[in-house]
């Protein structure tokens, strides 16, 4: 269970997260939606501690992870596993090691300093390589890899961490409809099976809904909605994603739809 309290991020005398007060259970699939500068990142940064809060608390299992420092800090990074938009490979290297990078923070700095990973990282990250059926392309490059088993990658990186929350920052957004498929379903995968809660910034509310048990709907640093994406009305779509994305508003409806539409059709099957 993560506890987010009067969370606040502030840039001069802007604040980019304005108190923000959540609970995440464990095992949740969780995503933030919201326009352009509504403070998605910002939000995820300050929950791996990549960024610090201005003022407030996040609190996980009785660690205060605002004020870790240290060992404790880098415990707490590997416990939260961030996915970026633009994936962060190295691409020179092959996927295999950008996979065993993962492990870096599982090992002692002695081990780190000569670069010599055990068999037993190595069955670990070609077992998760071969979880996202990418273990047949493990000496390749990273940079010859296209943007969809790149990111599949970067998820094998962060499984191999063996987190209890991966934080994923548009993990989607460079990528075609197809690749956005295979990506959203092996997140949806991992915290099924695996239990790992996922917190997923998505700029679309159609693929939000339809992967996450619960949206947190932010405006400029806000949560101005929190629940299940069938409890999204056509009035807070509106003012989450205002006149800058009018069809990602229709488009969003559509979606809302859809789901209404099915949902109906469950419910009907069930009564029969
Ligand atoms: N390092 C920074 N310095 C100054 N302002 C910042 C910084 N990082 C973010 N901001 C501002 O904070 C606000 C929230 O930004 P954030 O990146 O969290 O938004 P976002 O919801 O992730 O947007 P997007 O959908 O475009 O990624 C924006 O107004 C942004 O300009
Ligand atoms: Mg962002």
């Amino acid at each position: 269970m993560l506890r987010i309290e009067g969370l606040t991020k502030r840039f001069g005398d802007k604040n980019a997260v304005d108190n923000v007060t959540l609970s995440i259970p464990k095992g949740e699939m969780v995503g933030v939606i919201g326009r352009s500068g509504a403070g998605k990142s910002t939000l995820l940064r300050m929950l791996n501690r990549l960024a610090d809060a201005t003022s407030g608390s996040i609190v996980c299992e009785e660690r205060n992870v605002t004020t870790l420092k240290g060992a404790s800090l880098r415990a707490w990074r590997r416990d939260t596993a961030m996915i970026f938009q633009q994936f962060n490979l190295v691409g020179r290297l092959d996927v295999l090691t950008n996979v065993l990078l993962g492990r870096l923070n599982h090992r002692s700095a002695a081990l780190t300093l000569v670069k010599s990973f055990s068999q037993d990282d190595k069955i670990r990250a070609i077992a998760a390589l071969e979880r996202l059926d990418m273990g047949h392309l493990l000496a390749q490059r990273a940079e010859t890899l296209s943007g969809g088993q790149q990111q599949r990658v970067a998820i094998a990186r962060a499984l191999v961490q063996e987190p209890k929350v991966i934080l994923a920052d548009e993990p989607i957004a460079s990528l075609d409809p197809r690749n956005t498929q295979v990506v959203m379903d092996a997140l949806f995968r991992i915290n099924r099976e695996d239990g790992i809660t996922v917190i997923c910034n998505l700029h679309h509310l159609d693929i939000a809904s339809k992967y996450c048990d619960r949206l947190i709907g932010m405006a400029a640093g806000k949560v101005v909605f929190d629940g299940p994406p069938l409890a999204l009305t056509t009035e807070i779509a509106a003012e989450l994603y205002g006149i800058e994305a009018k069809d990602a508003g229709a488009e969003a409806l559509d979606a809302l739809d859809a789901i209404a539409a099915s949902e109906a059709q469950r419910a009907k099957q069930n009564v029969a």
